[in-house]
């Protein structure tokens, strides 16, 4: 088994891979893309306006027609807009064919798969594609739960296979995870980001485990919402009011939830939490499994936490100033808590834990430089304090957070 470059490469040289401009050069190259739903288009799209041949496959021709009207509504709005002139608008369009079938993809340099998110059906597609691409070419995939491991293994070569993990919508998000699995060799992991930098794109790398960087270390942002919730500390457009005006977050966690819709986010949580052997960290909340079940799925369907119905009130927060400032830190110190303990298992490396949230989820702040501020020490006693209250493993303190704190360290 070829050694993982993950592995060889001392970690604070991973840095390298993240900061270092590698799209001096500009080279364009044939990529295929395997699934044109939400995910599928919008990367096709960021790899066309980037100058690059795309090729678009779907085994499902109304999703394929259904991903060109789309693109090309998108590209006359960006005209519109004045963010493109007409020409390059035609030009980006030109360079995405629509095609019915893989053998199209046999000089591509780079595939991205980004179909549906089942490991058997993912396997049978690589075994396949391997089978059409040639030797050199990169396979990657953009599952955002599977183990890049197992899709891997599927090939007869999984050195060149690696996870490429773009955020949704993908044309406006910056960031991309790249997750070299075991078997993934250095030249692989390499050529991958200097691509994704010449997209225009921020990378970090990630270890292969259960929800990379963002979607591990951000599920007590939604988690202890909701637990906070459930326990009637306080209600949805509290927390959310404290989250948005006091925390310096976006949106607030019951408005994220909505917006991203329950079946997602509550899918990701469950398979975290499976992933994890069931850690309870990441238990998943019956509040959201039954807003779920209900079908009541957030702003598509009109109903989650808020009520997004014609004519429909949203209440008012209870905008307590203590009570709020109780509720943010609570919420702020568990995701320090995972940021740190990311950290302390190497999932990926310090800067890029916070390049992570702050590109990948536009987190005000890294959560380690807003450790540093609140003081670490200060954090490991929140943590006690929570874990002697609910005697739950939930609370359970970072091993990095209590022995920086014993040596007053500082992430920064
Ligand atoms: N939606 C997100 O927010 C998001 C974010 C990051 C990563 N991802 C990952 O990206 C992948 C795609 O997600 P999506 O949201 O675009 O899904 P989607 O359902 O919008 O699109 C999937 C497309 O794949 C096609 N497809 C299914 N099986 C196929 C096959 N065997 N061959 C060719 N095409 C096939 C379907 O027809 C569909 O058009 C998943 O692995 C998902 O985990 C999703």
């Amino acid at each position: 088994m070829a050694a993982s470059f993950y592995m060889l490469v001392p970690r604070p040289l991973l840095h390298l891979y993240t900061f270092t401009p590698l799209h001096l050069y500009t080279f364009t190259m044939k990529t295929g893309i395997i699934g044109s739903g939400s995910m599928g288009s919008g990367i096709a799209q960021v790899a066309a306006t980037a100058g690059h041949e795309v090729l678009l496959y779907d085994n499902n021709p109304d999703a394929l027609r259904r991903a060109k009207a789309n693109l090309e509504k998108i590209m006359a709005r960006l005209v519109e807009k004045g963010r493109l002139e007409q020409e390059e608008a035609e030009a980006i369009l030109s360079r995405i064919r629509f095609v019915n079938s893989l053998t199209d993809y046999k000089d591509a340099g780079l595939v991205i798969e980004a179909i549906v998110e089942n490991l058997d059906i993912k396997k049978t597609v690589f075994q396949h594609v391997e089978e059409i691409v040639s030797e050199d070419c990169i396979i990657a995939t953009n599952t955002s739960s599977l183990s890049i491991a197992s899709i891997a293994s599927a090939c007869q070569d999984p050195s060149r296979v690696i996870g490429i993990h773009f955020f949704n919508p993908a044309p406006l998000m910056k960031l991309v995870e790249a997750i070299p699995a075991v078997q993934t060799n250095e030249e692989t992991l390499k050529r991958s980001i200097e691509l994704i930098q010449s997209w225009g794109k921020t990378t970090v790398v990630a270890k292969d485990t259960p929800g990379f960087i963002v979607n591990r270390v951000a599920r007590p942002f939604y988690g202890e919402a909701l637990r906070i919730l459930e326990e009637g500390l306080a209600d949805a457009p509290t927390i959310d009011w404290a989250m948005k005006e006091i925390g310096g977050f976006r949106m607030g966690p019951f408005t994220l939830m909505d917006y991203i819709g329950h079946d997602v986010n509550y899918k990701v949580t469950e398979t975290v939490f499976e992933s994890f052997y069931y850690d309870p960290r990441y238990k998943p909340s019956f509040t959201q499994k039954r807003l779920m079940e209900a079908g009541w799925l957030g702003r598509k369907t009109g109903r989650g936490f808020y009520d997004y119905r014609e004519g429909a009130k949203t209440p008012e927060p209870t905008k307590d100033k203590k009570l709020g400032e109780q509720i943010v830190w609570r919420i702020l110190v568990m995701l320090i808590n995972e940021a740190a303990d990311a950290l302390y298992l190497n999932i990926a490396s310090r800067d890029d834990i916070e390049l992570a949230m702050t590109k990948g989820v536009n987190y005000p702040k890294g959560l380690l430089q807003w450790a540093d501020e609140k003081g670490i020490n200060h954090c490991v006693i929140t943590l006690d304090r929570l874990h002697a209250e609910y005697l739950e493993d939930r609370y359970r303190c970072s091993p990095l957070l209590r022995r920086m704190a014993r040596e007053g360290r500082r992430f920064y």
